[in-house]
């Protein structure tokens, strides 16, 4: 007989976790693939850490259920969960050697001598680490330590690996190549992964799927590309970066657009939304990366396209990329990320940006 296997791995079901007055976590259900790499991403305060100590057994819900693999853990001790965890600050021990750092976990588990041997020296391998077993965490840079944390949280082959913004303490460039190290690592040992993170770089670049969370109530879970290119609401679009919101009134649907009127009197052409009703009030969304802009001497019409005018207000370079802030005709401000131009844009240049509507979509005030 085969029994339907459950898709999700790790499972939160309608998890309250309160402190006293404070609500940290409010009703939220989280399913977890075997295997994947979810992201809780969100600002500080957010209930992610919350979130991944209840997993981790150091804290109990105030409601709701746990489960790892089918089995309700609300009451199985920590020591029974068979969890690999790691931190912003490393946690090794000072004065103990990194084979004794990476061995720890696997101290209490009855594992012969040999054996341990074999798979700290397995573990230091895959971090990248080899022969390294024989120093003190201090003769190690912040990144090698962070490895020899990991391989510490991957020896003892854990059902699920806990990472709480494990990159945050490093810097940029590391943090980037590290990110992609995990990734692969994280791949080829194949481990159910939970990541927390408030860096949405981080979140959308090493991601299968990434939960929201803002005030402890999960705001959108989805594929990297979904929360980003489809935002439930304000915050999710603005936490993801570079968003512009143009206010709007919503009028009817027409040739698969929404037709709606900004403030300023224009009609502008949105993406299709079943979601919305004429005369209600909603806001465009559009990335800073979608904006067309050209010198307004050059403007021609190209039909279905959306139009506004403006001047630029500020500039800066980003390596390749160029950072405008460009002032509209009603002075409100648009943010546009655009490539270098051959002949660049200047600061109170007159230019004109155009907008495909199918980059405007439109979300609930
Ligand atoms: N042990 C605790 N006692 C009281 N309040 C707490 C405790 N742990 C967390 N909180 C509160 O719960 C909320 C969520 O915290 P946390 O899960 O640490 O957020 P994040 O990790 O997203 O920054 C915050 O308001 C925080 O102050
Ligand atoms: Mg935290």
């Amino acid at each position: 007989m085969t029994k339907e296997k459950d898709p999700a791995f790790v499972k939160y079901r309608r998890i309250v976790k309160r402190f006293g007055n404070v609500i940290a976590v409010d009703d939220v259900d989280i399913d977890i693939p075997e295997g994947s790499l979810v992201s809780l991403l969100g600002p500080s305060g957010c209930g992610k850490t919350t979130l991944l100590r209840m997993l981790a057994g150091l804290e109990t819900p105030t409601e709701g259920d746990i489960f790892i693999n089918g089995k309700r853990i609300n009451d199985v001790p920590i020591h029974k969960r068979n969890l690999g965890m790691i931190f912003q600050n490393y946690a090794l021990f000072p004065h103990k050697t990194i084979f004794d750092n990476v061995a720890f976990g696997l101290k209490y588990r009855g594992v012969s001598k040999e054996e341990m041997q074999e798979r700290v020296y397995k573990a230091l391998e895959l971090v990248r680490l080899p022969g390294v077993e024989n120093r003190k965490p201090s003769q190690l840079s912040g990144g090698q330590q962070q490895r020899i944390a990991l391989a510490r949280a991957i020896v003892i082959e854990p059902d699920v690996l806990l990472m709480d913004e494990p990159l945050s303490a490093l810097d940029e460039n590391l943090r980037e190549a590290m990110r992609r190290e995990l990734n692969n690592l994280q791949q080829e040992i194949g481990v159910t992964t939970i990541f927390v993170t408030h860096d949405q770089r981080e979140a959308l670049s090493m991601s299968d799927k990434v939960i929201v969370l803002k005030d402890g109530i999960k705001q959108q879970e989805g594929t990297p590309a979904e929360v980003y290119n489809h935002s439930a609401n304000h915050f999710v679009a603005d936490f993801l970066g570079h968003p512009n919101f143009l206010p709007v009134i919503v009028g009817e649907e027409q040739d698969d657009h929404m037709v709606v009127q900004l403030e300023n009197g224009k009609t502008f052409l949105a993406t299709p939304s079943t979601q919305f009703k004429r005369g209600e009030k909603a806001e465009i969304v559009v990335r800073a990366q979608k904006l067309k802009m050209a010198p307004r001497a050059e403007f021609h019409e190209d039909e279905g396209m959306n139009y506004l005018f403006g001047k630029v207000k500020d500039r800066s370079y980003m390596g390749g990329e160029v950072s405008y802030y460009v002032e509209l005709e009603d002075m409100s401000t648009l943010h546009i990320i655009s490539f270098v131009r051959r002949i660049p844009l200047e600061r109170n240049d007159e230019v004109f940006i155009k907008l495909n509507p199918a980059d405007c979509r439109l979300i609930k005030v």
